[in-house]
């Protein structure tokens, strides 16, 4: 060690330089401060400069609401979705925080676009910064990995569709697809093993490499310095440069501020709806992503069929690798954005087409009637559960009346009852709705072995009224027709 150890400071000093020497005598804090807050700025503090630290704001903000969410949080398919509306419905503040959570995943979105944005139109990737720029293309596309693996964690209708529609997709991948989708899901359905598998990846997998990645993304930052504004040799900076703090401390403090009084705006405005549970055997259901993710989905709806693997996986791929080799494209030390015009043009380009297909995207849902008269149906019913009181589960996942059994084969019954949405059309404890009669008594009606059958041959009646054969293992159509047969 050649710094010798500091003396303790003696009695009489101010409390906090006391502290403060206690601290750094052990730390090295003082150096850490100043080694960040007195990074020269070339140029100086600028308002574009904001959109890196308000990310990083954003990011924590995720964090902390996000452990408030997982505090409630069950994943599972039987009881995300009711964990969530309890959240809504019944904690203080939990629809805000929940608000907050899901606003915020569309503000990491935009503050994005701004800060490549500037990023491409100052040239700041230039001059040494390519792994600063990798580091970044790498946080960006965890962070699209955080919205979708998010998306379908409250396992609402709209979670569930239009993850389906996601892990479809994956599907399409040449040779390993089937394979790929098949380990997304946790199985051929998606169930509750998905939701464990998105839950995992949502809440450590993809932070903990968010984390990391954000401090290579720093560390590049520091290294290569701030590139200044757009007449500054991003090498060799000539203006005269002015330590980071206070000035640019303070216009990303403000930034942040405005984030975050945007965002519980909002958040207290128009709380985040949470739609019905998912029930998979709704064929009207028309699934939508998030808004930012609208242009891809109508570039897919252009792109479908025999084109798919060309629009849904060759050429997003060949356009991610061309946006992550752009500093060793464009390898000019030439800044100004009107002397670059192709790596401008292309952003530009790409900016006017995703927004166009994203506008194309609700244009074309709200100009087919039907199709209108289904979207305003399904925002209706979101309206409608949000307005609707709480209802809690009781023992076995399911509604009261006959779970009360101890039978671990009727439990098992009713479950599957449910996870096969044998509920969606005979009503939760099979007692009948418009869409198909009661089933109490059919126990008297059919034998074991006639129940089995016609479940797994359903008559015309049935077949007409949308009832699908069943296709479970025989131990589990044996637990689900004992289930049937006990009911009264
Ligand atoms: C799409 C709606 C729908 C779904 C989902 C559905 N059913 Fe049905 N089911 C019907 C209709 C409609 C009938 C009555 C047909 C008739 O006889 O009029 C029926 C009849 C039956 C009957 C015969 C009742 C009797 O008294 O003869 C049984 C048993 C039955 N369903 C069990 C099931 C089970 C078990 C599941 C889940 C695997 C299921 N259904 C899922 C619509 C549905």
């Amino acid at each position: 060690m050649s710094t010798p150890i500091t003396p303790e400071p003696k009695e009489g000093h101010h409390f906090i330089e006391r502290a403060d020497a206690w601290l750094d005598a052990r730390t090295g804090i003082d150096s850490i401060l100043h080694e960040s807050l007195d990074e020269p700025i070339h140029g100086g503090a600028r308002w574009a400069y904001v959109f890196g630290s308000g990310l990083l704001f954003l990011f924590m903000s995720q964090v902390i609401t996000g452990v408030f969410l997982t505090f409630y949080y069950v994943p599972s398919a039987d009881h995300a979705h009711t964990v969530v509306s309890y959240m809504v419905k019944v904690v203080s503040s939990g629809s805000f925080i929940r608000s907050i959570h899901a606003y915020g995943s569309s503000g990491i979105i935009i503050v994005l676009c701004l800060h490549v944005g500037q990023t491409i139109l100052y040239g700041s990737y230039k001059g040494k910064r390519e792994l600063l720029w990798l580091s970044g293309c790498i946080l960006m596309a965890l962070m699209l990995g955080m919205s979708f693996t998010g998306y379908l964690l409250p396992w609402d209708e709209k979670a569930y569709f239009a993850t389906a529609v996601g892990t479809n997709l994956i599907a399409e991948v040449p040779w390993i697809g089937p394979l790929l989708q098949k380990l997304v899901r946790g199985g051929d359905q998606m169930g509750t093993l998905t939701i464990s598998r998105f839950f995992v990846l949502h809440v450590f997998i993809l932070p903990g490499m968010l984390i990391a990645f954000i401090v290579g993304h720093v560390f590049f930052f520091r290294k290569a310095g701030a590139a200044g504004p757009i007449n500054e040799d991003p090498i060799e900076p000539k203006l005269p440069s002015v330590p980071f703090y206070p000035r640019q401390v303070l216009m990303d403090a403000a930034f942040a501020v405005v984030l975050i009084g945007i965002l519980a705006v909002i958040a207290k405005m128009i709380p985040m709806d949470l739609g019905p549970s998912a029930n998979p055997a709704d064929t009207h259901f028309l699934p939508r992503p998030e808004w930012y993710y609208r242009p891809a989905f109508q570039w897919l709806k252009y792109l479908s069929g025999r084109w798919s693997l060309v629009g849904g996986i060759i050429m997003p791929a060949i356009l991610a690798l061309v946006f992550a080799a752009v500093p060793f494209l464009d390898r000019k030390l030439e800044r100004r954005p009107w002397k670059r015009p192709i790596t401008v043009g292309a952003f530009l380009l790409f900016l006017v087409c995703y927004t166009g297909l994203g506008f194309a995207s609700y244009h074309d849902d709200y100009s087919d009637p039907a199709m209108a008269a289904q979207m305003h149906k399904q925002d209706a019913d979101s309206q409608a559960f949000m307005n609707s009181p709480f209802i809690p589960e009781t023992a076995g996942g399911g509604t009261p009346a006959n779970v009360a059994s101890a039978d671990p084969i009727v439990v098992k019954g009713h479950a599957l009852f449910q996870s096969q949405s044998c509920n969606s059309c005979h009503g939760e404890d099979a007692t009948g709705t418009a869409a198909a009669p009661a089933l109490t008594g059919v126990g008297a009606k059919y034998s074991e072995a006639q129940l089995e059958a016609l479940l797994h041959a359903p008559n015309i009646k049935m077949t007409a009224g949308g009832m699908q054969p069943v296709a479970l293992e025989a131990k589990d159509l044996e637990a689900l027709s004992t289930y049937l047969r006990q009911l009264h």
